[in-house]
């Protein structure tokens, strides 16, 4: 069997691994991170393999679109934001998730008191993967455009990083 027929036949055999970006409106940073990460999956032809989803842990901006500076400053790196619409976490995340990973501390909190004991290993902050010296993606959305840029400089690095350690579960073809 050639190694891309095996690929699929692992593909077929293993559930896909799942990532959840999590930030409080899921309109700013959250669908930041969903859509570099989306793009980085797909860039190393890994679709097969691992897909990525966003929420918010707020019920604010159900249904919205991306913040339009969000989106503007993802485009213009080549991100594509504008099929995303905003949705609270809700309790299957925790059960469907295999990584639950929060913007800021405060979204970490709210997320360990909602998420059941048996799934709590799957949370985690996003700037865990980062080598910088911050621990929290910064809330952009009372800032101004220089906050949206921050913002993906950030997740770039550390979806990238992410992305190294999620591919290591992936099955060796
Ligand atoms: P996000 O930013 O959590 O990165 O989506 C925010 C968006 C909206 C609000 C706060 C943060 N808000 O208060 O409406």
């Amino acid at each position: 069997m050639s190694s891309a027929s095996t690929a699929n036949a692992d593909a077929r055999l293993k559930p896909k691994i799942r990532l959840l970006m999590v930030c409080l409106g899921n309109i700013c940073r959250s669908p930041t991170a969903h859509g570099v990460m989306e793009s980085f999956i797909s860039d190393r032809d890994l679709e097969r393999f691992i897909e990525v989803d966003s929420a918010g842990t707020g019920n604010y901006h159900i249904g919205a679109p991306p913040d339009s500076r969000a989106t503007e400053a993802a485009l213009k790196r080549g991100y594509n934001l504008g099929f995303q619409r905003a949705r609270q976490v809700n309790a299957s995340d925790f059960l469907e998730f295999d990584h639950i990973i929060a913007m800021d501390k405060s979204n970490l909190t709210d997320l360990r008191g909602r998420c059941p004991i048996a799934h709590q290993h799957k949370l985690k902050l996003l700037l865990e993967f980062s080598n910088g010296n911050q621990d929290e993606v910064p809330d952009p959305y009372w800032s101004g455009q220089d906050g949206f840029e921050q913002v993906l400089d950030m997740v770039e690095e550390a979806c990238s990083a992410l992305l190294d350690s999620v591919a290591t579960d992936i099955p060796v073809s």
